[in-house]
């Protein structure tokens, strides 16, 4: 992880520094100095590369006199008056983006301007979580990288004004962006190095933090009669695991209800016996991060020492076909004793989550429960990789969630739910099938959740499987495992269930 450390805004001498411009080409007080020094350089290249200080520009200076600085990125933020912690998220990532090749460390510096939106420490701080979770990499595999293929940046020094208090806001920041690293790991790593068992050490890992994690494995899930989960984890010789992790931040109530994150995790979905087109079948490595997301929320609420009792559950399970593996036409029993005919065994997220599901509500008494599923190609049809999908019988709770997404830009949308799209779901032969067919796909996976949720329970259900994997990159996430909806849990619980 790079190196992050805070100083105060004195111009640094050498490597490369990055400065904020304001629009119009405005310098502030750092940037007045540094162009006088440099006999008006900045001025007359912002000029001649028309570059205004709007939001998102860059201009990139090489060879400047008089300095042993190797290069000078600047920065839009646009008018500082409107400034808000996601520009300067945006700004800590633009940075990473501007400095390739040779620059092993580097200063972004926050200039001051009057009447900023934000604080120069808080702004500080976001640049500082904007540039670590852009400069995210996965090469452990890659053993024959040139040089100048590596990531060269070892540190970011931010410098502003007040480091003492930058360094405070960003403490928390950086656990989250611990949690976010940690799922981005797991969702890269291929379905033969991640299986429900090592998947379910990731997982132990946390208890170093102080999370206990419970792991049960398949005779213990037969004794609970998880037949759903089974079913569906029957084909493949990986056997399935359901763990448990639980964060009690909150030690003076110990009782208080928990709030309960449950995630889908397949850790290879190849659809099993109604088996999936070849082609792109790799990415069904990725299946799993709705449970890479919880570990990396609970890891990051630990890691802060957040003051709230969350549950993460998990389904782990791998999707194959095999002489041993679940038939269409099967018709299983689910742990909450009903029972579902198998149309497609390639509907098997919601299988899992089913069982996962009435395991978090009958042990934890759970305030409210949210799980997250890669459930639905149709989501992505829908929303492409712009929203998730939002799914849910309470308004309180799906306003909190859109809210808290909004302010961490992890957008979310609601769908309708009803009887209608709920009746797609009646068999002729079980309690109900566990497809609905091709209308309203991702509705009718919703619906089928809802079977398995006690009534007055607020629940909601997010479809993460159009965010879960950037295939263009933008500014964060970078391209591939976004993590989407470890920053969103994270600010929804700080939210709503912390006492400040
Ligand atoms: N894991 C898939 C959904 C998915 C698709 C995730 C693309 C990420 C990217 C899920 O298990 C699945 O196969 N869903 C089916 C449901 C259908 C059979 C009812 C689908 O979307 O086709
Ligand atoms: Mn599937
Ligand atoms: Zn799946």
């Amino acid at each position: 992880m790079l190196k992050i450390a805070f100083a105060t805004n004195a111009l640094p001498s050498q490597n490369a520094l990055i400065l904020t411009i304001a629009s119009k080409g405005k310098l502030g007080e750092q940037g007045i100095k540094l162009d006088r020094k440099l006999g008006g350089a900045i001025t007359r290249a912002m000029k001649d590369a028309s570059f205004t200080g709007a939001k998102e520009q860059t201009l990139t200076l090489l060879s400047l006199p008089k300095t042993r600085l190797t290069r000078l990125v600047l920065i839009g933020i646009g008018d500082p008056a409107e400034a808000d912690a996601n520009l300067f998220v945006h700004a800590g990532a633009a940075a990473i983006t501007a400095l390739t090749g040779k620059d092993t460390s580097a200063v972004l510096l926050i200039d001051q301007f009057k009447n900023s939106g934000l604080t120069e420490p808080e702004a500080a701080a976001q640049a500082a979580m904007g540039a670590c979770l852009r400069s995210y990499r996965f090469d452990k595999y890659r053993t024959r990288q040139k040089p100048d293929q590596k990531q060269a940046l070892k540190s970011l020094t931010v410098a502003c004004a007040n480091p003492a208090a930058a360094k405070a806001l960003y403490a928390p920041l950086d656990k989250v962006a611990d949690g976010i690293y940690l799922a981005r790991d797991l969702v890269s790593e291929p379905g033969n190095v991640l299986y429900p068992e090592t998947l379910a050490q990731h997982a132990f890992a946390l208890t170093e933090l102080g999370v206990e994690v419970d792991i049960l494995d398949e005779v213990q899930m037969k004794k609970l009669g998880m037949g759903a989960l089974l079913g569906s984890a029957q084909g493949s010789v990986n056997p399935p695991r359901l763990v448990t992790l639980q964060w009690l931040g909150d030690k003076e109530s110990k009782n208080k209800s928990p709030v309960c994150f449950v995630g889908k995790g397949v850790t290879f979905d190849s659809g099993g016996i109604s088996l999936k087109d070849p082609a792109g079948m790799e990415d069904m490595k990725y299946d799993m991060a709705g449970a890479a997301v919880v570990i990396g929320v609970l890891k990051a609420l630990a890691g802060r020492k957040a003051k709230a009792n969350v549950v993460g559950v998990i389904g782990l399970i791998e999707n194959m076909p095999s002489g041993n593996a679940q038939r269409p036409g099967d018709i299983v029993t689910t742990a909450s004793k009903q029972t579902v005919e198998i149309i497609t065994t390639d509907a098997e997220g919601r299988m899992v989550l089913a069982d996962a599901l009435w395991y978090a509500q009958e042990n934890f008494k759970p305030r409210c429960v949210i799980d997250l599923a890669t459930l639905t190609g149709a989501i992505s049809i829908a929303l492409g990789q712009e929203y998730a999908g939002l799914f849910s019988n309470d308004d309180t709770l799906s306003d909190q969630l859109i809210k808290s997404g909004k302010s961490v830009e992890e957008n979310l949308w609601r769908f309708p739910m009803n009887d209608a799209y709920d009746k797609l779901l009646d068999s002729p032969i079980a309690d109900m099938k566990n497809s609905g067919g091709r209308d309203a796909g991702s509705i009718t996976g919703a619906q089928f959740l809802q079977r398995f949720v006690k009534k007055g329970l607020p629940w909601a259900h997010l479809d993460i499987a159009g965010v879960s994997w950037q295939g263009k990159g933008k500014s964060t996430p970078s391209k591939g495992p976004t993590a989407f909806g470890v920053r969103l849990l994270d600010r929804f619980v700080s939210d709503n269930f912390e006492e400040k």
